[in-house]
């Protein structure tokens, strides 16, 4: 994994310890029902998600499962103990931006830029308190943006629909106690809701897309809580309105070390906030268009410029050298996150050429043209674009795995190299 890095670690002699996770105890004020309040029932509003079926699994064959995904390299709250720093995806990053990794100071300032990628990932504990099995189930299958501010995604994994299922009831076992505040779904309290999102200041950390509020200016820098805060419009897909009424009287009580503040908001408030969240109107989302492809350049394209906007920015990281990176050649590579060794690598020259295997472990070019008639390469970077906007690919996994698509401007250059022979 990235280049030489874990053998700098073990070089350094560092010490593996972790942060223990932060520690905050939950305390919850019981709030006066109000008289007023239309109790909620599942279906009777026509704006309501209906929450797709759910036939529980296996929680314990969730577990193990969880560990071969290896979840826990990036998210906390798994069950799994810490992963090693050298496969720790977030914890690594986190020691570099806050000069907690033991490497030499100019070497921090040169990797700090390009760290912001997996700094944050939202824990995964008391999972079943806030959100629903099926959305789990289904966000696993189908992974994608949930936190505007956040670049990195959830990778599509390769993980079968029972898999999924019994990840789900193994995740969200523990579920949260009865709200205190009665869930309305009545027009008046919608309506209200909706003017609380501005008035209370929820816009400034959250979106809320299809409601047609104005988001106020953003400061530079951006605090970092913003990267966790979640675009309120999926609120009802992936809560109860009771889990919602629930994190609007006191977060803590849904998730201890939650990185949204406790705004101590009333009763009312909060009876009103979750009736715009789950049953307020939202304009469908923009019907949004994959990157146009670029033609290719007439120019010529050498190795070099490729690698240097490409492949050893983006690529490498996870697709390197096993040999020269103590024997883990990164998730692409050697394998990790539940797939099979791919022994891609985009280390050198002479490693992409060599191509890598299949999941069957039969050898396969780099450039072997897909059905579609686009060389693997450039294929799997035009899949990305398309699974972002919810196209997968059964062919193709899209690249880089769980990062935003690549501009049409590098998906060009590397089309341009391929199409031009490879030179070098
Ligand atoms: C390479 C890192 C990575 C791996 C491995 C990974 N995830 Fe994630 N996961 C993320 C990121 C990043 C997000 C946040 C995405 C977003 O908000 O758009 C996420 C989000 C989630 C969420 C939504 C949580 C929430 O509060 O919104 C669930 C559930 C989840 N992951 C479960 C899993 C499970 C289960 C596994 C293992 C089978 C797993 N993840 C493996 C990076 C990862
Ligand atoms: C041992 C520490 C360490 C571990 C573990 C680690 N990284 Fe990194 N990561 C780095 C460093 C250092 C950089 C900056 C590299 C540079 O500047 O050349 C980086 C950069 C990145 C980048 C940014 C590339 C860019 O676009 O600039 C991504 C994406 C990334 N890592 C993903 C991951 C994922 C996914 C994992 C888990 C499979 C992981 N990292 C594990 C240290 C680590
Ligand atoms: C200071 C920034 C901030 C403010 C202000 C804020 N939130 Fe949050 N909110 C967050 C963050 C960060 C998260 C994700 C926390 C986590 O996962 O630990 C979150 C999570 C949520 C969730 C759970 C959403 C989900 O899909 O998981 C809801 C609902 C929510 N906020 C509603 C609100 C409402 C309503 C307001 C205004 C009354 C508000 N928030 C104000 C930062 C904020
Ligand atoms: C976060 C880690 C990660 C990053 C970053 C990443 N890859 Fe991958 N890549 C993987 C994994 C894991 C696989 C194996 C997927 C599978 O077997 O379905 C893979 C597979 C591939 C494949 C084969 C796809 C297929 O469906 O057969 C290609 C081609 C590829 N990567 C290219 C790239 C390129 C080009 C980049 C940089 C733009 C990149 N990867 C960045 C992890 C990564």
């Amino acid at each position: 994994m990235l280049g030489s890095l874990p053998r700098t670690l073990h070089a350094l002699g560092l010490s593996l310890t972790l942060l223990a996770a932060c520690q905050s105890s939950p305390t919850t004020s019981p709030r006066p029902e109000k008289a007023k309040s239309v109790a909620f029932r599942p279906g009777s509003d026509a704006t309501a998600v209906v929450a797709p079926a759910f036939e529980p699994g296996d929680a314990a064959r969730g577990k193990s499962l969880v560990g071969e995904f290896e979840c826990h390299r990036c998210h906390s709250g798994t069950g799994q103990p810490p992963a090693r720093l050298d496969q720790d995806c977030v914890g690594c990053h986190e020691q570099i931006a806050t000069d907690k990794f033991r490497a030499a100071p100019s070497k921090l300032a040169k990797w700090k830029p390009h760290i912001q990628p997996y700094r944050d990932v939202p824990s995964l504990g008391e999972l079943g308190k806030r959100l629903r099995p099926a959305w789990v189930r289904d966000y696993l299958l189908h992974p994608h943006d949930l936190r505007p501010n956040l670049a990195q995604n959830m990778p599509r994994l390769a993980i079968s629909t029972d898999q999924a299922t019994d990840i789900a009831t193994y995740l969200t076992a523990v579920e949260g106690p009865a709200p205190s505040v009665p869930v309305s779904a009545a027009p008046a309290h919608v309506a209200r809701g909706k003017e609380l999102l501005t008035e209370r200041g929820c816009v400034g950390c959250h979106r809320v897309s299809g409601a047609g509020l104005s988001e106020p200016p953003r400061t530079e820098p951006a605090p970092r809580t913003l990267g966790l805060a979640p675009d309120l419009r999926f609120a009802r897909e992936r809560s109860e309105p009771a889990a919602i009424s629930r994190w609007l009287t006191d977060p803590t009580q849904v998730k201890h070390d939650t990185a949204m503040p406790n705004l101590h908001l009333a009763a009312d408030d909060v009876r009103d906030l979750t009736a715009f969240l789950s049953f307020g109107e939202l304009a469908p989302p923009p019907r949004a268009e994959p990157a146009l492809r670029l033609p290719v350049l007439e120019r010529r394209v050498g190795f070099d410029e490729v690698n240097e906007r490409v492949f050893a920015v983006t690529c490498r990281h996870c697709h390197t050298n096993p040999d020269s990176a103590g024997g883990d050649g990164g998730p692409g590579n050697t394998g990790g996150f539940g797939f099979k060794p791919r022994k891609i690598d985009f280390s050198s020259y002479q490693g992409i050429q060599s191509g890598g295997v299949d999941a069957r472990g039969e050898r396969v070019s780099l450039f072997a043209p897909t059905k579609e008639g686009v060389p693997l390469l450039v294929a799997a970077l035009l899949a990305r674009g398309r699974e972002t906007l919810g196209r997968e690919s059964e062919e193709v996994r899209g690249m880089p795995l769980g990062l935003p698509p690549l501009s049409a401007e590098q998906i060009q250059l590397v089309e341009s190299w391929v199409a031009q022979g490879r030179p070098l």
